[in-house]
């Protein structure tokens, strides 16, 4: 799916009144995939880790912008924040040191544990800290929280089109 339609299917659901757990776990599935189809390739392939890459940076900086930011201050969610804020840490080096190599079979190595580390924070988000951030946000929060997330992804996308067309021919 492309960066386009996955935003219009999220577009939709909020239209339908989704909570931000809604959109995080839809993208948490479109992101699995892509990493997915990487590791069952058997080799390094960079458009598909390109777009995993934008992807998951986009969906690490809301989370951590509008989500993280409402619960790290509560006693019941606190430790698995401050835990899924070194995860994404552990996640961005791992995606800066694959940018680094041009060793293919290293990239491929790197790509494969990146999936594997993006499906053990993905668990732990979905089935400890999402279920107890429900009882810190209130129905109005959750939607809230939703349309921020989109809107600062909808500009992010808007910023990066207008970098590439900018961008000096090569
Ligand atoms: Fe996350
Ligand atoms: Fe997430």
């Amino acid at each position: 799916m492309s960066m386009q339609e996955e935003v219009k299917r999220e577009q939709e659901k909020l239209m339908d009144n989704a909570t931000i757990f809604d959109i995080l776990k839809m993208e948490h599935k479109d992101i699995k995939k892509l990493c997915r189809q990487i590791a069952d390739s058997g080799r390094y392939q960079d458009n598909v880790f390109n777009d995993i890459k934008t992807a998951f940076a986009i969906h690490m900086a809301g989370e951590e912008r509008y989500l993280y930011s409402r619960l790290e201050n509560n006693a019941e969610t606190r430790f698995l924040v401050l835990g899924a804020y070194e995860e994404h840490d552990l996640c961005r080096k791992i995606i800066s040191d694959i940018d680094k190599s041009s060793d293919m079979d290293i990239k491929y190595a790197k790509a494969k544990v990146l999936g594997e580390t993006i499906d053990m924070h993905v668990k732990v988000e979905e089935d400890n800290l999402f279920k107890r951030a429900r009882h810190v946000l209130s129905d109005e929060d959750e939607r809230e929280i939703a349309r921020q997330f989109m809107a600062e992804k909808m500009q992010s996308l808007s910023g990066m089109a207008a970098e590439a067309t900018s961008a000096p021919a090569m």
